[in-house]
């Protein structure tokens, strides 16, 4: 592994494809693996990195040696260490160590041709017992947005066989694992006969619920088919047909509001979130519990038809609605930040449809997923 030390003190190294990588000096020193900086056994760093001197330079630096840096202190400079920082094959941990995490599988944007045969799915005996299993899993869901899980016993809370796998479920002022049914006097329309126009669920709680594990039980109901859109996929097409419109909903907060005698929740923010590089990280539509605030005309002429832009590409009609039917004992886990559901509506007069759901945070199933990765 070839060093270099330019002539402002910046650490260049031939990297993987032979492009030189220049570290910056700062970089390397607030996560070198020496115990003065970073404790070994917690992994956090004990120094205070923003009072680094801005001016600081690498001095010397030999793979497997030490580097020393303009301010006197000197390290450790393990080959594998650094090849974990060139991303050529990580070292077991070093890559936490290095702050890089466990990188995630590509999204797969997909439409409703998707076959039932590609999607991610699973027997809930395999993932019981097979860790290994149980990380393709949660690969397939972080790649795709949902996933399917065949064989989880029809009980009441059966769907508590697959959470217990990931850790805890987010419990919500509706208690954990929760009825979907038709039930008389419902408080949500989901408690109703009713379809359900594509949406995300609870976008007025903070945060909103990461993951929607909804469990079936019974379906022969004439119609209640599951509707799934791709969200981000949806947000993608918009950033590059209209990107005006993409631009009025990633910058313009809405307001999602739940009341009723008990709670009184509220969220305000917009229907397209994105990160500082501009990638989409999350995405909300609830036409039951969304309302825009009076902005001024002119702005509201731009939102409504950048609403309209966007629920075209998500309506039950668009070539993006995935649609399928959950049969009892399949448990099918959804990403909330990403994906839209619905169902079809269903007529009881022919038999029941009985589902069990309940909510996992993000953190909680991105947890598991890079313990499993990193194990
Ligand atoms: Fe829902």
């Amino acid at each position: 592994m070839d060093l270099t030390i330019t002539a402002d003190g910046r650490l260049q190294v031939a990297g993987p494809a032979g492009a030189p990588v220049v570290f910056h000096p700062i970089w390397l020193r607030e996560r070198l693996p020496d115990p003065a900086v970073i404790d070994p056994q917690t992994g956090q760093r004990l120094e205070e990195a923003a009072e680094t001197p801005q001016d600081l330079r690498v001095t010397a630096a030999t793979v497997d040696g030490t580097i020393s840096f303009s301010d006197g202190c000197s390290g450790p400079l393990p080959a594998a260490w650094l090849a974990s920082a060139l991303g050529a094959g990580a070292a077991p941990g070093m890559g936490a160590a290095l702050g890089m995490g466990a990188p995630g599988p590509a999204h797969v944007h997909w439409d409703g041709t998707l076959h039932p045969a590609d999607f991610p799915r699973a027997d809930l005996a395999d993932v019981q017992s097979s860790p290994a299993a149980l990380g393709a899993l949660l690969d397939g869901l972080d790649a795709y947005g949902f996933a399917v899980v065949r064989g989880v016993p029809i009980e009441m809370d059966g769907g508590l066989r697959l959470a217990d796998l990931l850790g805890p479920i987010r419990v919500t002022n509706w208690g954990g694992m929760a009825d979907v049914k038709a039930i008389p006097n419902a408080y949500d329309l989901t408690m109703t006969p009713r379809h359900l126009e594509p949406h995300s669920d609870n976008p007025y709680r903070d945060p909103v619920p990461g993951y929607i594990l909804l469990h079936c039980l019974q379906n022969d109901a004439d119609g209640g088919d599951s509707t799934l859109v791709d969200g981000f996929h949806a947000a993608a097409i918009l950033a590059r047909d209209n990107p005006d419109a993409f631009h009025t909903l990633t910058t313009t907060d809405v307001t999602f509001r739940y009341h009723d005698d008990t709670a009184f929740l509220q969220h305000d923010c917009p229907l397209i979130a994105c990160n500082a590089a501009g990638d989409v990280v999350q995405v909300r539509y609830n036409n039951r519990t969304e309302m825009v605030g009076r902005l001024p005309v002119g702005q509201l002429d731009r939102y409504y038809a950048a609403r309209a832009a966007f629920w075209a590409l998500i309506a039950p009609a668009s070539p993006l609605t995935l649609r399928f039917r959950l049969q009892p004992g399949e448990l099918l886990m959804m990403d909330n930040y990403r994906l839209f559901h619905g169902r079809t509506g269903y007529s009881l007069a022919s038999g029941s449809r009985h589902m069990r759901q309940c909510y996992m945070d993000r953190d909680t199933v991105g947890s598991r997923r890079r313990l499993l990765r990193t194990a």
